[in-house]
């Protein structure tokens, strides 16, 4: 079957050809190779799913192929697909995201079969999200909710949790899907979606899934933008949300293979989507210790519903209490182990470097492999820069999570005064508490106080943890895991004193509204003779007395 792809036509060979072969036959035409290429997918209802992990030489052709296009300086493919990407490039613009333009290339580059796939994911985030996500990335698709949104339910509706993608969306269909369950159990199995149904008891877990990348954004303004050449999306707080997930423990799963042999330590889950890094595509596979089997759920349902396609139909893992990150989607086998997963985003991602350690002198060696996500919490509103009028007492709104295990958020406490001063969320004012989700939480704190106050806000667990003072110091290199107190600045406008009272109802005779803030007055602040009469008669004196 042939596939024309802007002006260019390909023929689709299904001949696997090895690397040797194809070395000096491919050619590249408006950014996109030509030849006959062999990745292609490989299993009926499986689209968007290439096999990579088990065909080390698609691997290396694949790389060879974006080598010579970088090394060329083979014009980019962006160009020719553009069109399908106007759109996408204005929403995430319009919404401070960045588009992702060096990602879809890889794919773009790669021939007939990927060439569609970041386009497809932007239909996907379409059909399937919310209008208000705020895009962060366009391709691979990263979105979170706005601040108004998340805080609107302890569960959050499916169209507004957050997402993180980093590659494809692939579309499997449940009927053809089937799950592998592999490597040191005592019998491997393979399992269909039917059988996940209805086979094992079910189990619903209400499960907050973080990113370990969220608040990220206040890391990248501390580190004033050396991230250009990573792949981690300027998240700011919302890059995380609340679902109730139904499936079967992973436990259930491993029993139901006979258990694991006696040097099993880890569990790999395999993902059917294609990312890449340094030229290399990969399937998304990560892992998590084996003591997380119990608590670990391999879901299909979120929210009472299917899983939508964006976060991993029909299948994927939940495991609370640790980064997002392992919890796989589009999950296609599960692998017992006897290390962690080797795969690079275990191994070579999601690694916390300490302040010290940077591109000056990190190794991957050195980072620690992210689990448990720590406390942490942020202020939803006000918003940082808004002005806000009050008779004495703002109110805050905002989120506080944690992860580990044995562990939940005990208390929340918000400053008006940068640190200061701390005034404790009353017991009324927080949501309920879940072994494996956040709370939301609200209070009025005093604020006697006008002008630009830094409000600040900061969660305590049930360890007794709290939050780093400042972002500096949790700064670290690939910034993951913002935890510092979360501040913003307000504007603060008491109307309970009266000299504010009649400036705004000034204003409002003047018909001059109070915004924005820097705009000078239409008006004198007081009566300009009287003012001159008091320093002329010495009332208001400048200079010291001696
Ligand atoms: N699984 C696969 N297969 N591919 C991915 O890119 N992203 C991970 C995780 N599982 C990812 C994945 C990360 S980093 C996070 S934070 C969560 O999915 C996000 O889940 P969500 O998109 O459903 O919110």
């Amino acid at each position: 079957m042939d596939f024309t792809i802007a002006t260019r036509t390909f023929a689709n060979s299904n001949v696997l050809a090895k690397p040797t072969e194809l070395n000096s036959d491919f050619s590249f035409k408006e950014g996109v190779v030509e030849g006959a290429l062999p990745f292609k997918e490989t299993t009926a209802g499986w689209h968007g799913y290439i096999p990579w992990h088990d065909r080390p030489e698609w691997i290396a052709l694949a790389k060879e192929i974006l080598d010579a296009a970088q090394k060329a300086q083979v014009e980019s493919p962006f160009k020719a697909g553009q069109k399908a990407y106007d759109d996408q490039t204005a929403k995430c613009n319009a919404t401070g995201g960045i588009v992702g333009t060096r990602f879809s290339e890889y794919f773009m580059r790669l021939g007939p079969v990927l060439y569609h796939w970041p386009a497809e994911s932007w239909e996907t985030v379409r059909r399937e999200k919310s209008k208000n996500m705020q895009h962060v990335l366009s391709f691979p698709y990263n979105g979170e909710a706005t601040k108004e949104d998340i805080v609107k339910d302890v569960i959050t509706p499916n169209p507004l949790h957050f997402v993180r993608n980093h590659g494809n969306i692939p579309i499997i269909d449940a009927d053809a899907w089937s799950l592998e369950l592999t490597g040191l159990v005592n019998d491997p199995k393979s399992i269909t979606f039917a059988q996940l149904k209805t086979t094992f008891p079910l189990k619903t877990i209400t499960c907050t899934i973080v990113c370990s990348g969220t608040r990220r954004k206040e890391q990248q303004l501390e580190a004033l933008g050396e991230f250009d050449e990573l792949i981690n999306a300027p998240w700011t707080e919302q890059a995380l949300g609340t679902a109730k997930w139904t499936g079967v423990t992973l436990k259930t799963l491993i029993d139901y293979c006979g258990g694991m042999k006696d040097n099993a330590t880890d569990v790999e889950f395999y993902g059917a989507d294609t990312y890449f890094k340094r030229n290399k595509p990969d399937n998304y596979i990560v892992s998590i210790p084996i003591r997380k089997m119990e608590d670990t759920i391999i879901a299909f349902e979120m929210n009472g519903e299917p899983l939508a396609a964006i976060h991993g139909a029909p299948v994927r893992a939940v495991v609370p209490g640790y980064i997002g990150a392992r919890s796989v989607k589009w999950l296609y086998r599960v692998k017992v182990l006897p290390h962690p997963s080797l795969a690079p985003v275990q191994s070579e991602e999601y690694l916390y470097f300490t302040h010290q350690t940077g591109k000056h002198n990190y190794k991957w060696s050195d980072g620690f492999q992210i689990g448990g996500m720590p406390i942490s919490s942020a202020i939803m509103s006000p918003k940082n820069g808004e002005v806000v009028y009050h008779s004495g007492k703002v109110k805050v709104t905002g989120w506080a999570y944690t992860g580990g295990s044995e562990n939940w958020v005990e208390r929340v406490e918000v400053s008006p005064n940068a640190g200061a001063d701390w005034y404790v969320v009353p017991r009324e004012g927080i949501t309920a508490k879940y072994w494996h989700a956040w709370r939301l939480w609200s209070v009025e704190v005093p604020t006697p106080a006008e002008g630009y106050l830094d409000f600040t806000a900061r969660a305590w667990d049930a360890n007794m943890n709290t939050q780093p003072t400042l972002v500096r110091d949790g700064w670290n290199w690939d910034t993951h895991v913002t935890n510092s107190c979360h501040h913003i600045q307000i504007y603060s406008v008491n109307i309970s004193n009266p000299a504010t009272a009649a400036r705004l109802a000034l204003l409002h005779k003047h018909n001059t509204p109070f915004e924005p803030v820097h705009r000078p007055l239409t008006f004198d602040p007081e009566e300009e003779g009287a003012y001159l009469e008091k320093i002329r008669n010495g009332e208001i004196r400048r200079d010291p007395v001696e």
